[in-house]
């Protein structure tokens, strides 16, 4: 394959609070992490895949992604996390096989993020040549505050983006960028640009929200429910 997906789901889940990491939590009767593959095997054109989990649960990940692609495959692997989102991406770039041109990297978290996602970031990071991050229109008016709760001033909204995942990158400047990063950025996007790279954002999906909290695992219940009723 050409495109590589790696799904990062080695995270504790800590907000959610769960006596499990969150990738394994149940979403109506499967995993996160199971659900957060079915957009993946869906693309018409197959990806290698590369699942990012945590050591305790390496075997459990192994039969997760052996149960959605069917069968063995060289293509599909599970590579053990880090202690950072950076260093679980980190091992699963390790992953990659000499044919990947394009790296997707994408939060098992965002479980009902659309394949129609994956297939927008692939098509436009092939036509730009530079990085692509999905992204949304903040609705809320947000303020810039301070320390002592004090309002300082609001922010323009229309400058501003909500992003998601996946996020897609040429191989080589993903992988440049990350040798050279000195330290933890929040998105993969953030880690191009301090490295010199440019980015270019495209529509996101409502659906790609991630699951943080206990609401938003509600809220996801939710939506499946309203998909199958
Ligand atoms: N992640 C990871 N390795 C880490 C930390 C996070 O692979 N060391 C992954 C998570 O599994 C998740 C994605 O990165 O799919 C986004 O992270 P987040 O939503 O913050 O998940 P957690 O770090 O698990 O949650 P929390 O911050 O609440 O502990
Ligand atoms: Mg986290």
């Amino acid at each position: 394959p050409r495109v590589a997906i790696i799904v990062v789901a080695a995270g504790s889940g800590t907000r959610l609070g769960k006596p499990l990491p969150k990738a394994f939590v149940e979403l109506d009767g499967r995993s996160i992490l199971s659900r957060s593959l079915d957009p993946i095997f869906a693309l018409a054109d197959p990806a290698q895949i590369v699942v990012v989990a945590p050591l305790s649960h390496l075997e459990q990940a192994h039969d997760i992604v052996a149960h959605s692609a069917g069968m063995a495959s060289d293509a599909c692997s599970v590579v053990v996390g880090g202690d950072s989102r950076q260093a679980s991406v980190a091992s699963g770039l390790a992953a990659l096989l000499p044919s990947i041109e394009v790296v997707l990297v994408h939060d098992a978290a965002r479980a009902l993020a659309p394949a129609s996602l994956f297939e927008r970031v692939i098509a436009e990071v092939d036509s730009a040549g530079r990085g692509v991050i999905p992204g949304l229109a903040v609705s809320d008016t947000i303020k810039r505050v301070d320390s002592s709760a004090t309002v300082l001033e609001t922010v323009d909204r229309s400058q501003l983006s909500a992003v998601q995942t996946p996020q897609a990158f040429p191989r080589a400047e993903l992988v440049a960028a990350y040798a050279a990063a000195d330290r933890e950025f929040t998105d993969d996007a953030a880690l191009i640009q301090h490295a010199g790279g440019s980015v270019a954002i495209v529509d996101g999906d409502p659906f790609a929200f991630k699951i943080t909290t206990p609401w938003d695992l509600r809220r996801a219940e939710q939506l499946l429910a309203d998909a199958s009723s």
